[in-house]
């Protein structure tokens, strides 16, 4: 979004009138800056063979996903439900990982069977593999490397208190179910972390998947890295020079490489840093009131469409589209309409803000539709992608059908 002339735009169409047409609360993205992020990703890496596998929890609108899809990405994904939406999207199977978190054996099996790229996160779950798939089907195996690093600990996945992956300390355990049912393991894995504060965490993380590489197992294809670059929530925020870390990453890759003996692949799985940026939530202003001690705008929105402030402290920059005039401002808290408290930013400082302006939040790519909730009975909002300069709704506001859709009033 851009400030063209006092008015707001995205590829030069006036925001102003996206919330016209379509209405608000609504989420607006730009298809030009997710190609941008995904080429600037496929470009930073030199002499070595590179897959980005887009994390698909943070953006799952299918139209996306066939964006995605059409820059040359693959796709990583948590569920089976995700995993039958890329397919929708038009990647192949083979494009697919999956990478569960604690999930029955069953929807391994579906998995195996639709044909995607398995990753295991337990020991009880590799023995179960092992048991059903012998050395038939390969298997790639998520690490816990003992790596702390992310925006804040709920997005902190590889320290040694964390849910995810197979501890680094249980090398002895691994092998001996890989050995048990000679398991084809294919690729080694960690993820660690969202946001994180130096991607050279992911360094030492890597290190850990190369020892345990180059002393047992002798037979991957690749090595994944996992996502959590980080981009700017702020004006000013630091990021990840994307730039500077993928020659570093070349060129750990490749002395790896050597020393194993074999060109693997290197596989990221970004969500973030490929559709964050390219997002903006636009809202309602439907009143504005003070206190003695603050001055509140209630938008048509909240934590039930947006709830990265809350659960994370996130900060979104918040924008007054409908007033540019910078040199009358105002302090004040943006709060939503949940009957709870729901603030998406305090002592902002905004241009004069009347009712039924539009707010926007930037930067709402990523992990806002997708966590978006009904709580209150509120429906979701709708989604519009901006490409080729003209805005395409991909997803209809909710009615009050979807509401009750699977609910039974009973006869008592
Ligand atoms: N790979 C795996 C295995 C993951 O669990 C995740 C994110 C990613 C890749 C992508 O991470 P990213 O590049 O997007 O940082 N809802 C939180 C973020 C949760 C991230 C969960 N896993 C937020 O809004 O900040």
């Amino acid at each position: 979004m851009k400030l063209v002339n006092n008015e707001y735009q995205i590829q030069g169409l006036s925001v102003l009138s996206i919330a016209e047409e379509f209405n608000t609360p609504l989420y607006v993205y730009d298809a030009d800056k997710i190609i941008e992020q995904s080429s600037t990703l496929k470009n930073a890496f030199s002499g070595i063979n590179v897959k980005i596998k887009f994390a698909c929890k943070a953006l799952t609108n299918i139209s996306i996903l066939k964006l995605i899809k059409n820059q040359g990405l693959d796709i990583d994904c948590v569920s089976i439900q995700e995993a039958k939406m890329a397919k929708m999207a038009g990647f192949e199977v083979n494009q697919i990982q999956y990478t569960p978190s604690g999930v029955e054996f069953a929807e391994i099996i579906e998995a195996v069977e639709m044909g995607l790229k398995i990753n295991v996160d337990s020991i009880p779950l590799l023995e179960k593999f092992g048991a059903k798939y012998e050395n038939s089907v390969p298997v790639c195996l998520r690490i816990n490397p003992y790596v702390q690093d992310g925006g804040n600990i709920k997005i902190s996945t590889a320290h040694k208190d964390s849910k995810f992956g197979i501890s680094c300390e249980l090398g002895n355990e691994i092998i001996e179910v890989v050995n048990k049912y000679n398991i084809r393991i294919n690729g080694l894995h960690q993820h660690t972390g969202s946001d994180l504060k130096s991607a050279k965490s992911i360094f030492d993380a890597a290190q850990v998947l190369f020892d345990l590489a180059l002393n047992h197992f002798p037979e991957l294809e690749f090595i994944d890295f996992g996502g959590g670059f980080k981009v700017a929530y702020k004006e000013g925020d630091f990021t990840t020079d994307i730039n500077e870390f993928g020659k570093e990453a070349s060129e750990l890759f490749s002395n790896f490489c050597l020393k194993y003996g074999k060109n693997l692949e290197l596989w990221f799985e970004p969500g973030k840093y490929l559709v964050s940026e390219s997002g903006t939530f636009l809202t309602t202003v439907n009143v504005v009131k003070s206190s003695p001690h603050r001055n509140f705008v209630s938008v048509n929105s909240g934590l039930n469409h947006l709830i990265r402030p809350m659960m994370y402290d996130a900060y979104h920059e918040i924008l007054n589209v409908s007033n540019t005039e910078t040199n009358e401002t105002e302090i004040y808290d943006i709060v939503g309409y949940i009957c709870e408290t729901d603030t998406f930013g305090k002592d902002r400082k905004l241009p004069i803000v009347k009712e039924n302006d539009i707010i926007a939040l930037k930067n709402a790519g990523a992990y806002g539709f997708t966590m978006a909730s009904n709580y209150n009975a509120r429906f979701k909002p709708a989604e519009v992608l901006i490409i080729n300069g003209q805005a395409k709704l991909i997803r209809e506001r909710e009615t009050m059908e979807d509401i009750l859709k699977n609910q039974i009033l009973i006869e008592f």
